[in-house]
Order: structure tokens, then sequence, then C-alpha cells
């Protein structure tokens, strides 16, 4: 009970942290997790980093010497460690504070969906896009019923390559940066300066924040993201500990905001 009570004030505190500045700062040190995360202790969820999770060992086996044809062979085996079952819990928190700017958003690498479908709303019309054909088909079945239907959309495309009819105003990237060939990520830096409309926001869920060697997932920093982000013309809103990071990621995820100058990209 006294959990429970301790759970609702330090909401309270982060929603009252971030409507105050806008910004999404997670205020509290000491959230703790709903009991849904507890119940993710043991799974493949937690263990998404670890060499020994034969789920990761396979996924790397997959995707590594076939970039393309690894993610497509991954979903088509099951093999999809990074899968959480629901939406990321920061952005269903940034979405329900209103927090995160309307217009148009798009998901790049979003799996299985759930991030698309719970920002979408009249407001706010969401773009989720996989290279994976398999992992569309599964964020669609998922949707099919949605209330919301008529506000996402769901796109197989490579980011890469693909050039949307119109820029965005909001771009989240959540285990897509790490689950590219870091020799990609000046190329993801140019794609986001080049889709978001100037002024327009990328929300980087930066994760995993560790030593590990080898991946996907990629270790990352915030450097990592800086020293692609900023010749590009972002800045930096804010970068703040992730408290609600689900448990098992909790310490190694940091969640940035940055903004997209009106400037030209200095490369
Ligand atoms: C680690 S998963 C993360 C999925 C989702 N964001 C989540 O957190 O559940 C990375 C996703 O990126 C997709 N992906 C990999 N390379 C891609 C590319 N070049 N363009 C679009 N999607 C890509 C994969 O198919 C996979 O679904």
């Amino acid at each position: 009970m006294g959990h429970t009570l301790f759970q609702i004030r330090s909401l309270q505190s982060i929603t009252r942290a971030i409507s105050s500045r806008n910004l999404g700062i997670i205020a509290s040190k000491q959230v703790r997790m709903e009991k849904r995360d507890e119940s993710h202790g043991n799974n493949g969820v937690e263990a998404t980093t670890r060499s020994i999770n034969p789920r990761v060992d396979k996924l790397q086996q997959f995707v590594r010497g076939d970039s393309t044809g690894g993610w497509q062979d991954s979903w088509e085996q099951g093999v999809t460690p990074w899968d959480l079952g629901r939406p990321t819990p920061v952005i269903l928190h940034l979405h329900q504070t209103g927090a995160l700017p309307k217009g148009r958003a798009l998901v790049p690498g979003c799996g299985s969906g759930y991030d698309v479908v719970a920002i979408a709303c009249p407001e706010r019309h969401v773009v989720g896009l996989d290279i994976s054909n398999r992992a569309i088909m599964k964020a669609e079945e998922l949707s099919s019923s949605s209330p919301n239907a008529s506000y996402f959309t769901f796109l197989k495309a490579d980011f890469f390559t693909w050039s949307p009819t119109e820029l965005f105003d909001l771009i989240i990237d959540y285990t897509f940066f790490c689950a590219i060939e870091p020799d990609m990520r000046l190329a993801w830096a140019k794609r986001m300066h080049d889709i978001l409309k100037p002024g327009g926001e990328l929300i980087t869920l930066m994760f995993p924040i560790s030593d590990q060697v080898g991946g996907p997932p990629y270790k990352v920093s915030v450097s990592d993201y800086e020293e692609v982000l900023h010749p590009m013309g972002f800045k930096a809103i804010s970068i703040v500990d992730n408290e609600l990071a689900i448990r098992p990621r909790q310490g190694r995820e940091k969640l940035g905001r940055w903004k997209r100058s009106s400037a030209q990209s200095s490369l």
C-alpha cells in the first residue's frame, strides 16, 4: 500500500517537472517500476545485451553480414529479444502528459509498433517504418482493431533510402540507433536531418549505455549521438537518465531530446 502511494507521488512529481519545463525530464531518482515490469525480470528483454542470452546470440548471427535479410530472418524465426510486448513506458508517459510535439511523427525501426499506436491521436499522425515485412505485418495485425487506427500508418521501407512525401515534426528512435552498424551512424543522422522539419524534434532513447562488445545491440554513449548530430545542426534540449526504463535496462538508458535547427548541415 505504502509502495503504491510512493509510486503515485513519484509520478506526480515527474508530471510536474515535465509540464513546468516541457522537456520530459524525469525528476525522481526513486520511481519504482510498475508491477508488470517486475514480471519482465528474467525474460529475454532483461538479457537483451548479455551474450549469454542465446536469443541475442541468434539475432547477432542473423544480422551480422546481412543487415537487411538478417532482420527479416530474425522476425521470421521469432527472435526478437528487444520486444517489450507493450509501449515504451517513458514514450507513453510523455504522450499522456502532453510533452510530445503534435503534427507528423515517425518511428523508424518500429518493430511491433507499440509506440506508434500509443502516441497516435487526432493531433498527431504517426508513421511506423520497418525494413522487415514480417515486422510490419505483425504491427498491422496487433493494431488492426485499435480505436485510433486512422491516426497511424505502417510502412515497410529502408530508413536509409526511403523518402517521405512530407517532412516530420517529431521522430522517435528507440533501439534503432543501437541496431544499425556503428559505421552507419553518420548516415542515420543525415537522414534524421533530411526528413525532420527545421525546428522539429528528435527523441533518442539511448540504450545500451554500456561497455559491451559487438552487437546488435551495439553499445552507445551520449557522445556517440553528439558526434553525428551536432554537425547536422541538432542541439540537445535535454539529456537525462530514463527513470522509467524497464527494470532490466535501468541505469543503461538515457532520454535525449534534440532540436533540428533551420541552418544547413555543415557537412
Ligand atoms: C532492435 S529492433 C527495435 C524495434 C522497436 N523499436 C522496439 O523497440 O521494439 C530494430 C528494428 O529495426 C528494424 N530495422 C533494421 N534496419 C532497418 C532499416 N535500415 N530501416 C528500417 N528498419 C530497420 C528491424 O527490422 C527491427 O525491427
